[in-house]
């Protein structure tokens, strides 16, 4: 698959949310950061907000669920619009189950990783899902330096991928820029998450630009 960039509205301007969409409508996806101050030390938006940026922006949007509870909440952010809803397993109850939900209520299922939650234990639950989050900076907030260490899990991941020739995406979040990416790439990883790479530009459309390119060079 191509590379995807999906512009991360933590960095954007909180009070022009439909204008920092539009200024990366070449984006694949917009990446929507929810937090609860429960399951991360941060609190940022929820589902009326979803509700609205869905309405005013017709770039789809890729909700990260960073809060407790999931199984709960997940399913509301399909209803309000998110194509794709990713849940942290180390939150879910029933990991397996809430995919099956947010898949039959019509988005594409993703489950994230935190960085020192291991993938192998969760091998046989890749068919349920449409996408996988590697973390690479503890979740909770934008501008962090990426963590190099997570790259052999991304290889990994990738490897039982193919192993079980699924059409899964593995996408990378945290410290994503310009210098990181190829060697996200490398490893493996086909969706990329930048906020402050792209929202920090001087013209945030060029650098989804030039963070495309970069990753299929
Ligand atoms: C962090 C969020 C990220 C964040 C990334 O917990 O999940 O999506 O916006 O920001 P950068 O790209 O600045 O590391
Ligand atoms: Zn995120």
């Amino acid at each position: 698959m191509a590379p995807q960039i999906n512009p991360s509205i933590l960095s954007a301007d909180f009070a022009r949310l439909a204008d920092e969409a539009k200024a990366v409508a070449g984006a694949d996806w917009l990446h929507v950061d929810v937090m609860d101050n429960h399951f991360v030390p941060n609190l940022t938006l929820g589902v009326p907000v979803v509700e609205s940026l869905a309405r005013a922006t017709d770039t789809p949007l890729d909700c990260h669920l960073m809060i407790e509870a999931p199984d709960r909440w997940a399913p509301q952010y399909v209803e309000a619009g998110a194509g794709s809803v990713t849940f942290h397993v180390e939150a879910a109850a029933a990991p397996v189950r809430l995919a099956r939900e947010i898949r039959a209520k019509g988005a594409r299922a993703s489950m994230a990783l935190r960085p020192a939650t291991p993938i192998e234990p969760y091998e046989d639950l890749l068919p349920e899902l449409d996408m996988l989050l590697i973390m690479t900076v503890e979740p909770g907030f934008g501008g962090q330096a990426f963590l190099d260490i997570m790259l052999p899990k991304i290889r990994r991941t990738r490897e039982l991928i193919s192993k079980h020739g699924l059409e899964l995406w593995l996408q990378v979040d945290g410290g994503v820029s310009a210098s990181t990416i190829e060697r996200c790439a490398d490893a493996g990883a086909d969706v990329f998450v930048a906020g402050s790479a792209v929202y920090g530009a001087e013209d945030p459309a060029e650098a989804v630009r030039a963070l495309r390119n970069r990753a299929a060079a």
